[in-house]
């Protein structure tokens, strides 16, 4: 299968980091100086994907306004001879193709994915939740993309979590299938520890077959009185080969306190004019 668009989902609440998140969209955070929407379209477009339907909240959609020109800024930075500056600011706005849907009610993931129906059209497309983000040699999204050629069949990127973190994510059952990829045989969406099947989570990013629209369209609300993707994934796995790739990589959960902390402090310390400074300063805090 070819895989030419990705749906970016970016219409949650974002109840977790109030109140950063009251009036500005938890997606356009930073991480170091980066919005987390940069980095997963940047994941994106280096996977190979140009092409991005954004699903946004109909009231918060200055999401996209990151990747649109800003002619007052870039003409000032002109004036002041800001060269550098000019080109971060002018990369942002062709990195993409854009389209946008509108989720007006955040009635859940699996809700927010069929919201981009139209605009994907009858084709393979991915699936991305821009508060999960990766760094890793290669882009998550990437490796999930080979996997989907290699079996022409839908995939989700899988993570082995700790027993305690389980309730909050989809558990799969799975069969293996190959080096760090399963096929999968069941999944859970939030179960309580003794109910899961493993210790393997689903993590957001996917790639999907057109097929799914009709089983989100019937869905029914779940978990938390949300319509699930899991619960729709469920139901295409009945009907077909469904695979998870345990991807290779660190993942931070920019929709958490700390795996927000964990991601400035991570993402810090790759950028080489920061680290030393940055573990220096470490060291001092950790030994007070
Ligand atoms: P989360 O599960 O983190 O939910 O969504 P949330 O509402 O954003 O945040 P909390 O739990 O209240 O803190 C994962 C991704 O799915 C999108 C979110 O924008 C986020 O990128 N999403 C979720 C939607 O677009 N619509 C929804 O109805 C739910």
């Amino acid at each position: 299968m070819k895989v030419r668009k990705a749906v970016v989902v970016a219409a949650g609440m974002g109840t977790r980091m109030l109140p950063a998140s009251k009036v500005i969209p938890k997606e356009i955070l930073p991480v170091v100086d980066k919005p987390a929407i940069q980095i997963v379209v940047e994941e994106t477009v280096a996977s190979g994907i140009g092409e991005i339907v954004m699903v946004l909240s109909p009231g918060r959609t200055t999401v996209l306004d990151h990747f649109r020109s800003a002619p007052e800024l870039e003409s000032l930075l002109e004036r002041r001879l800001r060269h550098d500056l000019l080109e971060i600011v002018r990369y942002t706005n062709s990195l993409a193709r854009f389209h946008t849907a509108h989720q007006h009610e955040p009635l859940g993931l699996g809700h927010a994915v069929l919201q981009a129906r139209e605009a994907v059209g009858d084709e393979p497309f991915a699936v991305i939740l821009p508060d999960d983000i990766f760094d890793g040699a290669r882009p998550c999204l990437r490796q999930l993309l080979d996997v989907a050629e290699r079996k022409d069949a839908p995939v989700v990127a899988l993570m082995r979590v700790a027993r305690s973190e389980i309730p909050k994510y989809g558990i799969v059952a799975v069969e293996p299938a190959g080096p760090r990829l399963h096929r999968l045989t069941g999944m859970v969406e939030k179960p309580a520890i003794p109910d899961a099947p493993s210790d393997l989570a689903i993590m957001g990013r996917y790639v999907l077959t057109p097929d799914i629209f009709p089983l989100l369209a019937e869905g029914k609300p779940g978990a938390g009185g949300e319509i699930q993707l899991t619960d729709a994934l469920m139901a295409l796995s009945e009907r077909r080969a469904l695979y998870g790739c345990e991807f290779e990589g660190v993942r931070y959960d920019l929709g958490d306190r700390l795996g927000f902390l964990e991601a400035q402090i991570g993402f810090g310390l790759k950028r080489p004019e920061l680290a030393d400074r940055l573990r220096a300063y470490l060291k001092t805090v950790l030994s007070s």
